[in-house]
């Protein structure tokens, strides 16, 4: 019975030529990307939204996150009318065949992640049941919640022959989320139905015609991609981060190291620059549920586990080196200059930023924090209220002991244009090894990389 349903709407689809709707769920940093990027594919998109304000931000053509392009991508779309927005999920459920839900998936006390807004959803999703639907979970959840929003759909009186579940991850990088829709290494579909894979294969039909691969398997087997995808990517991270502090231990150059390792096409060149931590809304969150899933399944996965750890680690170097630049064991006189505050640059981002956690250390010690960031000021100020925000890099190193540069932002690079004629130079913590060593040396900085050596002057 299901399956004949479906079969009429693919033929529907195919007599027609129509294309099927398509309903996003969340206009989030997954939905807000995902919506128009399927547009632009040719899709017919509603975007919907429980947050009226952001709805209506849309509306008027403001775009309420830093995404690089996503204002072109939306503006084109929405001319093309392929694209709209409203607060109205209900309605946008009721005109969609096909609904993706892209809400957040939160990391929960127990470290799983937190299926709350999934859960209301499928709820309304359950009171706007007007036909047979496709529904895709785009939002990161752990493996077997797709079976789950099944029996929940059931559960709320929703017949199995209504609806089928489609999981469709994402692979989005935040700062260059556009083009990572636009162009994805791969498309991963995971569907109970041979049919519900041709709609879906359909619907990013452009995709493939641009060299985007193909994965069509099974709920479970997609979600576990997604899982392992990032939770491998963390722990690439963390072990370059280790080879970064051995580096410093032993005087080798942590970039000539990464380039060699890259030269290896089995280890790639990508994702190999030392940091002060992985942070984000994906790696630490994604990394946590596998180690739950995982030991609710009786496993062990220490390799996942160390990534985690390592990476907590590796959030206090940079307090450590500027401690040792200093010469000081504690910061209570010192005014320190904090340079990015988001979890990476391009982003506005500050979701388990590493800076968080060393502006927290900084207080702690009672130092004078000055802070800047390009575009994160306004997301941190509700995080770290109390911390003095400047408006340019100038007035943030101005009469400071050290600066600590935490993201890779493009203007951070200028910063000795700052400080170079200044009598009292301050220390310089470089966390993303962006400045010139050979100019910091030769203008005399004391200062410290990760990786890349360090100058005690
Ligand atoms: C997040 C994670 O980043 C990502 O890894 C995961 O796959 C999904 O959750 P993100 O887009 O960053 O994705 O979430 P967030 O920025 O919190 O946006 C979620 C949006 O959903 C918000 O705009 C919120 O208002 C909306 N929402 C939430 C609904 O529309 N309905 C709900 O019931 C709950
Ligand atoms: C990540 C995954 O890359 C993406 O595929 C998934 O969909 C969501 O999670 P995102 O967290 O947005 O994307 O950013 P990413 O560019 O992956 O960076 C994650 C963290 O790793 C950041 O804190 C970044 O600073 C850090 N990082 C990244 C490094 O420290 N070194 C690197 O070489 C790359």
């Amino acid at each position: 019975m299901k399956y004949s349903c479906f079969a009429l709407l693919l033929l529907f689809f195919i007599t027609l030529h129509t294309a099927p709707n398509i309903a996003v769920i969340g206009t989030g940093y997954v939905g807000l990307v995902t919506g128009p990027g399927l547009a632009e594919f040719g899709n017919q998109v509603t975007c919907a939204d429980i947050d009226q304000n952001k709805i209506e931000r849309l509306q008027q053509g403001e775009i309420p996150i830093y995404e690089p392009g996503l204002e072109e991508l939306v503006q084109h779309n929405v001319q093309q009318n392929r694209l709209k927005f409203t607060h109205d999920v209900g309605a946008a459920i009721e005109e969609a065949d096909i609904i993706f839900i892209a809400v957040g998936t939160p990391m929960g006390s127990d470290g799983n992640a937190d299926l709350k807004y999934v859960q209301s959803v499928l709820k309304t999703i359950s009171e706007h049941m007007n036909g047979f639907k496709i529904i895709v979970i785009k939002s990161t959840v752990p493996v077997g919640t797709g079976r789950w929003a099944s029996y929940v759909l059931q559960n709320l009186g929703v017949q199995p022959d209504q609806f089928t579940m489609v999981s469709n991850p994402e692979f989005l990088r935040e700062g260059s989320s556009v083009p990572d829709f636009l162009k994805p290494d791969r498309i991963v579909i995971g569907a109970e139905s041979e049919q519900a894979h041709t709609t879906m294969n359909e619907i990013y039909s452009y995709a493939f015609a641009h060299d985007a691969q193909q994965i069509n398997t099974n709920i479970e087997t997609s979600e576990l991609i997604k899982y392992a995808s990032n939770a491998f990517l963390a722990v690439k991270l963390s072990f370059i981060n280790e080879i970064a502090n051995i580096c410093d231990a032993t005087g080798a150059q942590v970039d000539t190291v990464a380039h060699a390792m890259g030269m290896d096409h089995r280890i790639s060149d990508k994702f190999l620059n030392p940091g002060p931590g992985f942070g984000g809304s994906c790696f630490p969150k994604d990394s946590q549920a596998l180690i739950c899933l995982a030991q609710k399944n009786g496993i062990h996965v220490p390799v996942v586990q160390a990534s985690l750890t390592t990476n907590q680690i590796q959030k206090v170097k940079p307090i450590e080196k500027l401690k040792e630049l200093l010469r000081a064991k504690k910061l209570n006189a010192k005014t320190v200059a904090v340079l990015g505050l988001a979890f990476k640059a391009n982003t506005d981002d500050i979701r388990y930023s590493p800076s968080i956690d060393v502006i927290r250390i900084l207080l702690e010690e009672y130092a004078q924090v000055k802070a800047y960031d390009p575009k994160a000021m306004d997301n941190m100020k509700h995080e770290m209220p109390n911390i003095n925000y400047c408006d340019s890099i100038a007035e943030a190193v101005k009469d400071v002991d050290g600066v600590i540069i935490m993201t890779e932002w493009p203007e951070f690079k200028d910063l000795l244009d700052y400080i170079k004629y200044k009598k009292n130079k301050p220390v310089i913590v470089d966390t993303r090894n962006i400045l010139d060593t050979k100019e910091l040396k030769n203008a005399g900085f004391t200062y410290a990389t990760m990786g890349n050596g360090t100058n005690q002057n």
